[in-house]
């Protein structure tokens, strides 16, 4: 291909990125990640929003949610996700992506400072408390299988580039400390 990265990115005004936000499932990812798109877009930005609730509709409607899934789930993901780094865009990712090794692979398929890690960190009995899907109550009554969280892992980043700690802060403020910490490094 003639046409560089580089050359797409600066077209846009803007460094290609993958914001990859991962945590429990209600930890409110997809309410940040949603937030973080208006406001990017907002400022001129050009971005694309990937999210578990619609690519599982689609693209993956053939995954469910054993372990070899959720890794092909990611793997694809992950994929699509740096092809539109390679587009020139910013890529915001919300997936439970529950595994260490999986969000490792999707960090090296783009270049370095390319791939912004954001835990969405809620305590489980705090999403469990939440669960607007009801899907935590299903599982507890063994009506869903491999939940995240309950029977099923969930594997914390240990070293994210960003940490947003939902007990303390409002979906509005994670999207603001997001696009802040994309201006203090343009
Ligand atoms: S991932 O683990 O493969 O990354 P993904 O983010 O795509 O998961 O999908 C998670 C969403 O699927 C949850 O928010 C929830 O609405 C739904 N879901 C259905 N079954 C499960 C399950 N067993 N574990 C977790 N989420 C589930």
């Amino acid at each position: 291909m003639d046409i560089s990265k580089k050359s797409r990115s600066e077209l846009k005004g803007q460094k290609a990125t993958i914001l990859w936000l991962t945590g429990l499932s209600a930890a409110g990812k997809s309410t940040i990640a949603n937030l973080v798109d208006a406001r990017l877009h907002a400022l001129g930005k050009h971005t694309y929003l990937l999210d578990g609730d619609n690519v599982r509709l689609g693209l993956n409607k053939d995954l469910g949610f054993s372990d070899t899934d959720r890794i092909e789930n990611i793997r694809r993901v992950a994929e699509v996700a740096g092809l539109m780094v390679d587009a020139g865009l910013i890529a915001i990712v919300a997936f439970i992506s529950p595994f260490r090794r999986e969000r490792a692979m999707a960090r090296r398929l783009v270049g370095p400072g390319e791939f912004i890690e954001i835990f969405v960190d809620t305590p489980i009995a705090v999403a469990e408390a939440r669960d607007p899907k009801g899907l935590y109550k299903k599982a507890r009554r063994g009506e869903i299988k491999d939940f995240t969280g309950i029977d099923s892992p969930y594997e914390p980043p240990q070293d994210p580039e960003i940490r947003i700690d939902t007990t303390v802060l409002s979906a509005e403020d994670a999207a603001e400390q997001i696009v802040r910490f994309l201006g203090m490094r343009s």
